[in-house]
């Protein structure tokens, strides 16, 4: 049966066996003294990352807690390094986390927080919006690469020199980017970015998240958050913070190792499968999900909000329908296919490339065009859960 269209059906055979190997033969028989090889886990599977979907060199990315805790990070090192300059940027479709975060940080450290409006239509912000707003009080601008609602995609390179060009830094949430349209992080000017591991990473709930410092930049950033981790001699213990000069400089504390196994046999995938292959077959299958949308979903009041060339968008498609909570929930109920709801009409559906078939995208329509047109869904109840 077809279900879970962003996550693949089962974990990975190779993770579950990673897993096991590591809590048998690693942690099992070395328990602590197993930390001498663990320790810098954090760097190499961000080294990984890098090199797999960011288009990051060595040194750069790292591996570790959540991508709320790395944004506030990156975002507060940010603002500080640009003293004086009062505002930051971001847009109203942004996702909920980063733009709570920054209201925060804000009203931590008075500086105003300035959102662009949508005018596309699409949630996309485009480089004349930015400019608008952009000038040389701004310390901070940031954006998903990839809108969370609609999926489109920005220009990163674009983008990013407008704020460079004003002196404000950019720090770049790629949470539904990674790991399905190929990025280049060194090429394209990219200061600071964060991400998740659990969407197109594969890499299982609450994986992992990723932080990107450019080199150049490293030295000075200050986060807030001063763990030992970042302590340049870690195991010296001693008083004082000295930060180091790395992306170490940038880790708070002890990473997850079974979080991060997970992560480096995902990453491995997605780095044998290749982003260019990954990043076409999303293409065509969006592509077939937006030519079956216009046959079959629009004639039963469906609209889509996701841009319709290719190079606008990643791996999902959203579409707009009055009654689209109801149906979403018909879809997980009577259908087996599993979207996301999305406030306030949007029904979100993806194609996870690695995990997903192009006939399953067929069926997964076929099943929902049904579910609409035969006014099924109107029994779907409410869950317990609150996650839809
Ligand atoms: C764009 C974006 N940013 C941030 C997050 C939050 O991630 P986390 O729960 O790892 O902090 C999400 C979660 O889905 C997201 O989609």
């Amino acid at each position: 049966m077809l279900s879970g269209w962003q996550l693949p059906r089962s974990a990975s055979r190779a993770t579950v066996d990673a897993i096991n190997r590591y809590l048998s033969a690693e942690w099992g028989n070395r328990l602590v003294d197993g930390w001498n090889d663990w320790i810098d886990e954090a760097q190499s599977t961000g080294d990984l990352i890098g090199r797999a979907a960011l288009g990051a060199g060595p040194g750069q990315v790292l591996a570790v807690d959540t991508t709320s805790v790395n944004f506030y990070q990156l975002c507060h090192a940010a603002v500080r390094a640009r003293p004086g300059r009062r505002k930051v940027i971001t847009d109203r479709a942004n996702f909920p986390t980063d733009r709570y975060i920054l209201e925060g940080l804000c009203d931590d450290l008075d500086l105003d927080l300035v959102y662009i409006d949508d005018e596309t239509g699409e949630e996309f912000v485009t480089p004349e919006a930015l400019r608008e707003v952009v000038d040389n009080d701004t310390a901070l601008v940031t954006l998903s690469v990839i809108q969370y609602r609609s999926g489109a995609l920005h220009r990163i390179p674009e983008l990013t020199a407008i704020a460079r060009g004003a002196g404000a830094l950019f720090v770049w949430d790629a949470s539904h980017a990674v790991g399905v349209v190929p990025m280049a992080f060194d090429r394209d000017g990219v200061d600071l970015a964060v991400g998740c591991t659990y969407k197109y990473g594969n890499s299982g709930a609450g994986s992992p998240a990723w932080l990107y410092v450019r080199s150049s930049i490293q030295d000075e950033l200050e986060v807030p958050i001063q763990g030992w981790f970042a302590q340049r001699d870690q195991f010296a213990m001693g008083h004082g913070f000295d930060r180091a000069r790395s992306i170490r400089g940038f880790q708070i504390a002890s990473p997850s190792i079974i979080g991060l196994r997970c992560v480096q046999t995902a990453f491995s995938m997605i780095e044998r499968a290749t982003l260019p292959a990954i990043a076409h077959k999303a293409a065509v299958g969006t592509q077939l999900m937006i030519d079956l949308h216009d046959e079959w979903l629009a004639p039963l009041g469906c609209s889509l909000i996701t841009p319709r060339d290719a190079h606008h968008r990643g791996g999902h498609v959203t579409i707009r329908h009055a009654e689209a909570r109801k149906i979403s929930l018909g879809m997980r109920q009577f259908a087996n296919v599993i979207g996301d709801y999305r406030q306030p009409d949007c029904i979100r559906l993806a194609i996870s490339p690695l995990a997903t078939s192009y006939v399953e995208v067929w069926e997964g329509f076929n099943r929902l065009r049904e579910l609409i047109a035969t006014g099924k869904y109107a029994d779907a109840t409410e869950p317990t859960s609150r996650v839809t």
